[in-house]
C-alpha cells in the first residue's frame, strides 16, 4: 500500500464513518489486502474506484466491516448493568410510571452481546411488571457483518461464560445438535437492531432516558468525538444517563453532562 493509497483510504473512512485510521498503515493494510488479492485487484487506488463506483453499496459495506473493529463481550464493564439495576431503573421508573415507555438506545451494538444484556437486565429488573412496560432497546451499528450476527443470536459456550448463571440458564437455549447456544425469542424480542452510521443526523423521533455508546468514540478524532456528543445530548431526555467506555473520557466544557461517576453521565434535569 503506497502512502497515497493508504491516504486515499484513510480519508474515505473518516469522512464518512469518523473513523480516524490516520496512524494504522499496517492494521489497514493487513485488513484489505485479502480482499484485494481475492477480488483480483492491481493495486488499492483500483479496489477504491469500485468502492466508490459500486451503487449498490456492496463493496462499500464490505470495506466498512474489515475496518471496523468488533471487539465486544457478554460481561463487560459489568458495573454499568449494577449501577442500572441499583440507581437508574429505579429512579426511571417512578419517573415513567404513568407512560410506562423508556426509550433505551446502544449505539455502538456490534454483534448483539451488549444489547441482549440490557434487555436481559431491563426483564430481570421490571419481572411481573415488565409486559406493561416498553422497555424495548434500540440496538444500531455501522457494521453489516457485526449486525447479521448480532441478529442471529448464536453464540459459543465459551462467549456466553460471562453471563451471570440466572441468565444464562433463563435466557439462552442450546441450539440442537449445535456447539452453541441461541438467545430465547422473548430476549431477541426486545432489541430491535437497525443499521446507523453515528455520523448521520439521528433520526429518532423521541428523546433517550439511556444511551450506550460504549468503546466506540475511541475510533474518533477529537472534534468527531465532540460533534458525536453534542448530537447524542441533544437526542437524550433531561435526567438521561450516557455510559461510555471505562477507559474514555468526555470534554464537558464542550457537553453540559453532568459526570455521575467515571464513565457514566447524566443530561441535567430542566428547571421548573
Ligand atoms: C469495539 S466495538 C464496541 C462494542 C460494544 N459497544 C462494547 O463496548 O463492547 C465498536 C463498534 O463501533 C462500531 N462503529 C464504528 N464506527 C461507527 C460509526 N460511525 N457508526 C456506528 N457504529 C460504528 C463498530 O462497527 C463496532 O461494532
Amino acid at each position: 500500500m503506497t502512502e497515497e493509497e493508504f491516504l486515499r483510504i484513510s480519508r474515505f473512512v473518516k469522512s464518512r464513518y469518523g473513523i480516524d485510521m490516520s496512524r494504522k498503515k499496517e492494521i489497514m493494510q493487513g485488513r484489505l489486502e485479502n480482499t484485494l488479492r481475492n477480488r483480483g485487484f492491481r493495486n488499492y487506488h483500483d479496489y477504491m474506484n469500485a468502492v466508490e463506483m459500486d451503487t449498490s453499496g456492496s463493496l462499500e459495506r464490505e470495506l466498512v466491516d474489515l475496518l471496523t473493529t468488533n471487539h465486544t463481550f457478554f460481561g463487560r464493564e459489568f458495573e454499568h448493568f449494577d449501577y442500572l439495576r441499583q440507581v437508574v431503573l429505579p429512579a426511571l421508573k417512578q419517573k415513567e410510571e404513568m407512560s410506562k415507555d423508556l426509550c433505551i438506545w446502544c449505539g455502538a451494538a456490534s454483534t448483539g452481546q451488549e444489547p441482549y444484556m440490557l434487555a436481559m437486565l431491563l426483564k430481570d429488573y421490571f419481572g411481573y411488571e415488565h409486559p406493561l412496560w416498553d422497555t424495548k432497546v434500540l440496538a444500531t451499528d455501522v457494521s453489516t457483518a457485526a449486525l447479521r450476527q448480532a441478529m442471529e443470536g448464536k453464540y459459543t459456550a465459551e462467549q456466553i461464560a460471562e453471563l451471570p448463571d440466572t441468565w444464562k440458564h433463563r435466557f439462552m437455549r442450546p441450539v440442537p445438535h449445535g456447539e452453541c447456544y441461541e438467545v430465547s425469542p422473548d430476549i431477541k424480542n426486545e432489541v430491535l437492531f437497525r443499521q446507523f452510521n453515528l455520523m448521520e443526523p439521528f433520526p429518532f423521533r423521541r428523546k433517550m432516558h439511556i444511551v450506550f455508546l460504549r468503546n466506540v468514540m475511541i475510533y474518533f478524532d477529537k472534534e468527531t468525538k465532540n460533534a458525536l456528543l453534542q448530537k447524542v445530548y441533544d437526542c437524550m431526555e433531561p435526567g438521561g444517563y450516557l455510559f461510555i467506555g471505562q477507559t474514555e473520557t468526555i470534554d464537558r466544557t464542550i457537553v453540559p453532562f453532568e459526570l455521575v461517576q467515571p464513565s457514566i453521565f447524566r443530561k441535567q434535569e430542566e428547571k421548573r
